[in-house]
């Protein structure tokens, strides 16, 4: 078990773009190990490289449905819309809703190769959209509608 140091908000790598990963080999495979202990540890419901200083399209997610680990990942459908109260493990402390859409269909490769498909809606969606965002360098706060003030949510 390794945890990996969460960058935070500030740090420049979370604003640049993740890289295709050509070959699954050991290191990917121990990326994604490391990444799925680092969200646990942390409590959170989803974590992309970028946020342990790795530019590489790769994500972990639980959203209350067990371990989905994603290589490639890319959006393929969207449909509906949804307002989320959202956060993120590299922003401690700030919260705010977004906007993202009801349901999903992501395509990427598991840690095998092989192709997969996920559909999400509700919380998945959300979760999907927001660490897809990681990739591209793009934060929850960017696509904020309203910050959540910390007595709204006590
Ligand atoms: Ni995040």
């Amino acid at each position: 078990m390794a945890i990996r140091e969460i960058r935070k908000d500030g740090d420049e790598i979370l604003r640049k773009k993740a890289k295709e990963v050509d070959v699954i080999n050991d290191r990917i495979l121990t990326l994604l190990k490391d990444m799925a202990d680092t969200m646990y540890e942390a409590d959170g419901v989803g974590l992309a490289a970028p946020q342990i200083g790795v530019l590489k399209k790769v994500v972990v997610i639980d959203a209350g449905e067990g371990l989905i680990e994603l290589i490639n990942p890319r959006i393929l459908e969207q449909s509906g819309e949804q307002l989320y109260i959202e956060g993120c493990l590299s922003i401690p402390g700030i919260q705010g809703e977004v906007k993202r859409p009801q349901k999903v269909v992501v395509e990427a490769l598991n840690p095998k190769g092989e192709r997969v498909r996920i559909e999400g809606e509700g919380l998945l969606a959300v979760v999907l959209c927001h660490e897809l965002d990681h990739l591209d360098g793009v934060l929850f706060k960017d696509k904020v509608v309203r910050f959540i003030e910390k007595e709204e949510l006590e």
